[in-house]
């Protein structure tokens, strides 16, 4: 496995292996690297990638001021081994400086899906987030990119931006990864005591709850009930049309019902789609 830290440089061996004709997959993380992770490596493998780019990078563009961007958890060592191990076949690590000239100023906006829910909580997150898959699509020019359904709204924006800007890079989401107890697997979830790890339950246990063929109206406040029985404080319970992001009354089949929640300090998000 080879590992890269410049971006010209990773760029420069990218070319070479799609000259082979060799099909290229970018699996873009920010580390601290866990099963979910692991799972886009292996549908990477799946879809009969020939080249695995793995990035690891926190990308300090899509944190807010007061956000987790510093105590974000990191771990450079463990995430290449198990880049390695899983069948990766290049994992990216660059720095923010590699990444962002001192004077940067150039922004990829979505301006439609990514208005609602966690866009409209975390000012400049998805701004932040396609910014820097935008670079990491120039950089490897990948034949698809990889991403998890956990981050159902991200999935969403960055597969209008890749269709808008015409990147030509097929965008494959892969299934929610759930530890046995049903809470989806998360880099965050490190945060979490004892006690916050047992409430937050309560957010896989209610979306598994949801009757689809139900109105929205009733579902919505069953679910919210049940994460404030868990002490859990709702940030948002949406249940949207899953490709317009758009509120729908109905669960009906294409509905997704995202859910954003605060365990403790802890902003937890997790969703279903019907
Ligand atoms: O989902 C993530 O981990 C990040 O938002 C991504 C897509 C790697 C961009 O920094």
């Amino acid at each position: 496995m080879k590992t890269f830290r410049e971006p010209n440089k990773l760029q420069k061996w990218c070319r070479a292996q799609a000259l082979k004709g060799r099909k290229i997959a970018l699996v873009p993380t920010m580390g601290y690297l866990h099963e979910g992770h692991l799972s886009l490596i292996e549908a990477a493998k799946r879809k009969g990638a020939d080249e695995i780019v793995v990035s690891v990078f926190v990308n300090p563009v899509q944190f807010g001021p007061k956000e987790d961007y510093a105590k974000y958890p990191r771990d450079e060592k463990a995430d290449v081994a198990k880049c390695r191990a899983t069948g990766a076949t290049a994992v990216f690590l660059p720095t923010p400086e590699a990444m962002y000239f001192k004077d940067h100023s150039v922004y990829v906006n979505e301006e439609d899906l990514s208005t609602g829910l966690c866009g409209a909580r975390r000012p400049g997150h998805f701004r932040g987030v396609c910014t820097v898959v935008a670079k990491l699509f120039n950089i490897v020019r990948p034949d698809f990119a990889v991403f998890g359904q956990k981050d159902f709204q991200q999935a969403q924006v960055i597969r209008r931006m890749a269709r808008d800007l015409n990147f030509g890079i097929d965008i494959v989401v892969a299934p929610i990864v759930r530890e046995p107890t049903g809470l989806a697997r998360s880099s965050r979830n490190t945060y979490l005591s004892d006690v916050e790890r047992e409430r937050a339950l309560a957010i896989s246990k209610a979306l598994m709850s949801i009757v689809p063929g139900r109105a929205v109206a009733a579902e919505r406040r069953r679910v919210e009930k049940a994460l404030a029985a868990a002490s859990l404080k709702v940030d948002y319970v949406e249940f949207v049309d899953a490709a317009t992001l758009k509120a729908v009354k109905k669960v009906a089949p294409g509905t997704a019902c995202l859910v954003a929640a605060y365990d403790g300090a802890t902003r937890l998000i997790d969703n279903r789609l019907f």
